[in-house]
């Protein structure tokens, strides 16, 4: 069985499925950091010498190849994940696999975001806190019909990470 936890960034997918994954003893495996060491750079340098079209290329690429994974896994995507290429169809098609979309309000994506900026190339640039808000307003409202199509969806705001992990096993 894959467990594949997508949302925004900063919506918690890998500190959850990294919690989740040690409670029913399946392994653990983040996206970004998979491309990270099959790639051996980091995110921000694939956007920076690379560009974005060729992350989004090799993003699909690893997906598509955990997603033949046999073993039991967590899986957390990058926030980006659901919303290019055919990913979404393909963790929908996936087999033995079922999607959960960590839902974060804005307000809560903002106030973990304007801290770490740094390490996510989409908004390492935006200046203001005034201007992040409105890029992740926009951001989340695009993507939000990607993530809505996970098999489930569970609300964490306002939650403690120990209720959430119930909720999620
Ligand atoms: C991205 C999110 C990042 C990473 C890349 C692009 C996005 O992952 O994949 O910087 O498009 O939202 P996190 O969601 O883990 O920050």
């Amino acid at each position: 069985m894959i467990l594949i936890l997508i949302g925004y960034m900063a919506s918690g997918k890998s500190t959850l499925g990294r919690i989740l994954a040690k409670k029913l003893n399946y392994e653990f495996l983040d996206l970004d950091d998979y491309i990270e060491a099959n790639e051996n750079t980091t995110i921000s340098n694939i956007f920076k010498l690379e560009g974005e079209i060729y992350f989004r290329k090799k993003e699909t690429f690893y997906l598509k190849k955990l997603l033949e994974s046999k073993t039991n896994l967590v899986l957390s995507l990058g926030g980006g994940t659901p919303c290019y290429s055919n990913n979404m169809e393909m963790i929908l098609n996936a087999n033995n696999a079922k999607s959960i979309y960590l839902k974060a309000s804005i307000p809560t994506l903002i106030a973990r975001l304007k801290n770490e900026k740094s390490k996510r190339p989409l908004i390492a640039h935006i200046e203001t806190d005034e201007l992040l808000e409105e890029f992740i307003g926009k951001h989340l409202f695009e993507r939000s019909q990607y993530y809505s199509l996970a098999n489930a969806t569970l609300s964490t705001d306002n939650k403690s990470e120990k209720d959430i992990i119930e909720e999620l096993i």
